[in-house]
């Protein structure tokens, strides 16, 4: 039975079930970089942004983090809740990279004092505009109350995060998250991988994430590969 596709975005492709309440969430291996301007694949993406997602929503709940994830029919595919996205990506960050080491002036791994977090809007279109909490406010793309709840889970993720890949010898540097309604809670959607992380590992500072892929430093499969390892075991 062929499934309806409500969605293609950059990296899933998201499909109707037979349950109202739910969505199939493919993973593909198509890899875009500054907004689309780069494009490329890299090999068995899909599969390991799936499984280590689900690692980290099952990690996140132990944690008492409320998520869309429900299970995995597939090495590619999850079944989640269906949300009522709030379109923002809310960063977290840990230690200066990527745009806030240019827009601050301060050196790539330069440890931040306590941790930030930011809004951007999400719009292909717009190019993802930084926003703060007024132009949410003013727009209504998310109540206080909600901001206030997203605010509280995204610094709770990031410490249950940190202390947990800090046994892995990984060193969370930022990530991005994605929020969405279901019946009046706020939970976290999306996912949870080498795409929106940056991961380095702690002892020799490799980039173990999609900047490999972003900035053409080479062995992007295998920075994927030593994730899923690191987190599952699992030997891909
Ligand atoms: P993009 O839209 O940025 O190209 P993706 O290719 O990752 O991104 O597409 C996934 C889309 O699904 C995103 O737009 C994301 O906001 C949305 N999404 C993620 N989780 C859910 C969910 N549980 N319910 C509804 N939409 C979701
Ligand atoms: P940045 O330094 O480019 O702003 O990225 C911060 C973090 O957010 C990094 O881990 C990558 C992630 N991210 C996304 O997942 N999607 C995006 O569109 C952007 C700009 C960043």
């Amino acid at each position: 039975m062929s499934k309806e596709k409500l969605y293609e975005g950059k990296a899933k492709i998201i499909y109707a079930t037979e349950n109202p309440e739910e969505l199939l969430v493919y993973y593909k291996d198509d890899a875009t970089a500054g907004n689309g301007a780069k494009k490329g694949t890299i090999m068995g993406k899909g599969i390991f942004n799936n499984k280590i997602s689900a690692f980290f929503f099952n990690m996140l709940a132990k944690n008492g983090i409320e998520h869309h994830y429900v299970n995995m029919p597939s090495d590619r595919e999850m079944i989640v809740k269906k949300l009522d996205m709030i379109p923002l990506e809310v960063v977290l960050r840990n230690v200066a990279a990527g745009s806030l080491a240019k827009r601050l002036g301060v050196e790539e791994g330069t440890k931040l004092s306590s941790p930030v977090l930011e809004y951007y809007y999400k719009s292909d279109e717009l190019g993802d505009p930084m926003i703060n909490q007024f132009h949410i406010r003013a727009m209504k793309w998310a109540t206080d109350e909600e901001l206030m709840q997203i605010e509280k889970m995204g610094f709770k993720i990031n410490s249950i995060m940190t202390e947990y890949l800090k046994t892995k010898n990984i060193d969370l540097i930022d990530f991005k998250l994605e929020f969405g309604r279901f019946k009046g809670n706020v939970l976290l959607g999306d996912e949870i991988s080498p795409d929106n992380c940056r991961f380095w590992d702690s002892t020799t500072h490799e980039k173990l994430d999609k900047d490999r892929f972003r900035r053409d430093l080479g062995h992007v499969e295998d920075a994927y590969k030593e994730i899923l390892h690191r987190l599952t075991g699992e030997q891909a």
